[in-house]
């Protein structure tokens, strides 16, 4: 199950603006190839969507990922992520997560790579789950044998809940930045193992011991993220995180001359396990106030709407 949608090249290029006139609002457009993730336009009036039409098919606004573009229905409903790792053939389900894209609290303002993640997804009930293997991970493996697709690793599901019911948003084979930091410190297992396990193929020697306690991961940004910011900051604090409360994982982080500085928007992440979510978002918000570098900023609100009141 996936949104409504048609492709469109320089071929049918006037049958797709006829497409996009008849459109309901609001209109995804996306570059059918890989476009640093900036490929997907939500437009919400239909000249912004004839304009950009035309700029991705007529003036290369991709170069030649946006060759090929999909005019697609917009989902609304809550977003959240599932994982596999899998041979192709059989899989091992991994902990879901959910992410929160912006840089505002309360899920207001810029999209991001990725402010902060939770896991589990207190929605995610047995049921929902149910529907996702049988509607989503199983048709996807047997789509891969069917198109004689040889793939060993991850897939990524990116998901939309409406109304109970799980639709794909997009695949990734890999897995997920900032889902990651929260996944992984839950599977209890060792990762080589499992990791080797699907290499040989001993799938059913795997089963995924998942801790019953929820993570949350709060990444920290320079000021002006994801606009002009700085890089080059001092970072002063990691070393008074303790990596039994709080783990740091770094991704615009840079040794230089013996000081760790700034090198790039989203500089770290924080996560910690907690008994709930709330838990684990306030030892984590608590963790990265012992971090400081000029600007830092990350949101308080990671997993705001789970948390209990
Ligand atoms: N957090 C979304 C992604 O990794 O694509």
């Amino acid at each position: 199950p996936t949104a409504a949608y048609q492709e469109f090249t320089v071929d049918n290029y006037k049958e797709g603006i006829d497409y996009i006139r008849r459109h309901t609002l609001p209109i995804v457009l996306k570059a059918d190839g890989l476009a640093a993730g900036k490929g997907v336009l939500i437009c919400n009036n239909h000249l912004e969507a004839l304009a950009e039409f035309e700029l991705m098919i007529l003036q290369s606004k991709f170069g030649e990922s946006g060759n090929k573009v999909v005019i697609e229905e917009f989902l609304e409903g809550i977003e959240m992520s599932a994982f596999i790792l899998t041979n192709g053939k059989d899989y091992i389900l991994l902990p879901e997560a959910k992410d929160y894209k912006r840089i505002g609290e309360n899920d207001k303002g810029l999209n991001t790579g990725g402010m902060g993640a939770v896991s589990p997804v207190p929605f995610y009930d047995d049921a929902l789950r149910k529907k996702v293997l049988e509607k989503i991970i199983q048709p996807t493996i047997d789509g891969l044998q069917q198109e004689k697709i040889e793939y060993t690793g991850f897939i990524f599901f990116g998901l939309m809940i409406r109304d109970n019911e799980p639709m794909v948003i997009e695949y990734n084979c890999r897995l997920g930045d900032p889902e990651t930091e929260v996944i992984i410190p839950r599977i209890k297992n060792d990762l080589v193992e499992i990791l080797l396990a699907v290499f040989e193929n001993n799938f059913a020697d795997v089963k995924i011991d998942t801790d019953e306690r929820a993570a949350a991961t709060v990444v920290a940004v320079s000021g002006g993220y994801p606009g002009l910011f700085k890089t080059g900051l001092e970072i002063h604090g990691i070393s008074s995180i303790h990596p039994q409360e709080t783990l740091i994982f770094h991704s615009g982080t840079l040794y230089d001359d013996g000081k760790l500085i700034t090198n790039g928007g989203r500089v770290l992440a924080a996560t910690s396990l907690g008994e709930n979510i709330r838990e684990a978002a306030e030892i984590s918000t608590y963790n990265l106030e012992q971090i400081y570098f000029e600007d830092i900023y990350f949101r308080v609100d990671i997993g705001f709407e789970f948390r209990e009141k």
